[in-house]
């Protein structure tokens, strides 16, 4: 508990979750939140006005761990008004560190990892209750049911559809925070996009630790929930991220191509572009067979957005090996990627291995790849100037007719109407939110595009 043994700031049951790392955390916070509500507890904006303050940690990266206790430590502080709330620490650090974490901060009331989730209002209870130092552990895992989740008001939805990874990259400390892989059942996923879209979202984001091995151990696949969700109508928009080379088939290719509610975009981190590195990594696969899966998607998807994840500086990163993942950006001409200096992770089998590359040289790497990476980005997304596109309309100002979506690769765009946006009337034709509005590409941004909106209507009127 923080804070002395005072009332609660505000009357009732209050909450305040941060949430760090990937859209599995964000997800998970949103399910988190939809526990809370249904068990009688209301969201603040204010950590200062909860009961409860959650905290979804990351634990990647070093990084992520420093930035998770730093904030839990300014989230303590709201307690010195004196009052009481309790402390409750989830996500992949909780996971990883257990009980540690009452070390670190021991006026943690709860730590809990994702397995957990779904036992969090339990959990809560045995806190309320003038229990101290809960441990997620104590209880068994629950059954993998789909918690009701509060998501925030929009058109735009996550829906976990797999978790954990059965993989083991020498690098990587998820196995060991969300376990092995698991998927629901494509029924439960269409029921719950089906009261999605009653809701009003029109573009779901399938998410998975490793999205496209959803399914194979239970003996179905990506590419068949994709066709299944092809018939929730009043969808618009499927994406799904993030995707494993070693999990890569020609059936998913097909099924995007053929489903056109999927959208042109493919995440498919490579890592490194050298071999050695690769198979240091112990990713299963080499660049050439990287390759074929890019080329595979370029031919039967033209035009196509492939984006990935990057690592430099890994455990004896040669200049040449660097080089190679230089070469390999340039080769495949991503759309955007993603990319990290290597931070050893403790009990990762690479976190043993000898012959770290300088940090200065690894900074150094970092800096001109992101820079390359930003050159190539820049001259491939100015190719799409004076290109038409359908935008999902996420978000449109009436007072200056500005219309913001994302394009069907993934890019923002933020688009102004084609013709003076001048008198009452002409309001009328802004595109509605969740409705689609064909643009053309102007310009190109740091974040993505800016364009003009046109309308058949407004065509049709004269303007
Ligand atoms: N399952 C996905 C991604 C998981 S983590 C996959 O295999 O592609 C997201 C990204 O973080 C990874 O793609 C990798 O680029 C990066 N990452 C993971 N562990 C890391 C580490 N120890 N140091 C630096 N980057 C890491
Ligand atoms: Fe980590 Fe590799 Fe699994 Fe991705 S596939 S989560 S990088 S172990
Ligand atoms: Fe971080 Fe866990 Fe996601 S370690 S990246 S929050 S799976």
């Amino acid at each position: 508990m923080i804070g002395k043994d005072n009332p609660t700031p505000k009357e009732g049951k209050t909450f305040f979750i941060r949430t760090f790392g990937c859209q599995m955390n964000v997800h998970d916070s949103e399910r988190m939140s939809g526990l809370m509500a249904e068990a009688g507890y209301t969201p603040v904006s204010e950590a200062s006005d909860a009961s409860v303050i959650l905290v979804n940690t990351c634990t990647v990266r070093d990084k992520a761990d420093q930035k998770a206790l730093s904030d839990i430590g300014r989230l303590r502080s709201v307690a010195e008004d004196g009052h009481s709330r309790h402390l409750v620490i989830t996500g992949c650090m909780a996971e990883r560190e257990g009980k540690e974490l009452f070390r670190m901060v021991p006026d943690a009331d709860l730590v809990m990892g994702p397995s957990q989730i779904r036992n969090l209002i339990p959990l809560l209870e045995k806190v309320e209750q003038g229990s101290h130092k809960v441990m997620g552990r104590d209880l068994p895992p629950a059954p993998l049911i789909t918690p009701p989740a509060a998501r925030p008001p929009g058109i735009m939805a996550y829906v976990t559809i797999q978790e954990g990874c059965d993989k083991s990259c020498a690098y990587c400390v998820v196995p060991a925070t969300r376990g092995p892989e698991i998927s629901r059942t494509i029924s439960d996923i269409k029921k719950e996009v089906e009261q999605l879209v009653r809701e009003g979202y029109r573009e779901i984001t399938l998410l998975g630790q490793n999205v496209n091995a959803f399914g194979i151990k239970e003996g179905t696949s990506l590419a068949n929930l994709m066709r299944a969700l092809d018939e929730v109508e009043g969808l618009s928009r499927i994406r799904f991220t993030t995707s494993h080379p070693r999990d890569m088939s020609i059936d998913l290719i097909r099924a995007m191509k053929d489903v056109k509610k999927v959208m042109p975009h493919f995440h498919l981190p490579m890592q490194s572009g050298s071999d050695a590195v690769l198979a240091r990594m112990n990713r299963g696969y080499t660049r050439k067979e990287f390759a074929r899966w890019i080329e595979h998607l370029r031919d039967e998807i033209p035009g196509i957005a492939i984006t990935t994840d990057l690592i430099v500086g890994y455990v004896g990163e040669t200049q040449e090996e660097f080089e190679e993942t230089l070469s390999a950006v340039e080769e495949f001409s991503f759309d955007g990627a993603f990319s990290f200096i290597y931070s050893p992770r403790p009990s990762t089998p690479a976190e043993k291995l000898e012959g770290m590359p300088a940090r200065d040289v690894s900074v150094a790497r970092l800096n001109l790849l992101q820079k390359r990476i930003e050159e190539l980005v820049h001259k491939k997304n100015s190719g799409h100037i004076g290109e038409i596109i359908d935008i999902l309309v996420d978000r449109a100002d009436p007072e200056t007719g500005a219309v913001f979506g994302r394009a069907p690769w993934f890019q923002n765009v933020r688009a102004q109407p084609s013709f003076p946006w001048d008198g009452p009337s002409i309001r009328e034709l802004l595109p509605s939110q969740g409705s689609i509005a064909r643009v053309r590409i102007t310009e190109t941004t740091r974040s993505g595009f800016k364009g003009e909106w046109v309308t058949e209507l407004a065509v049709g009127i004269g303007l």
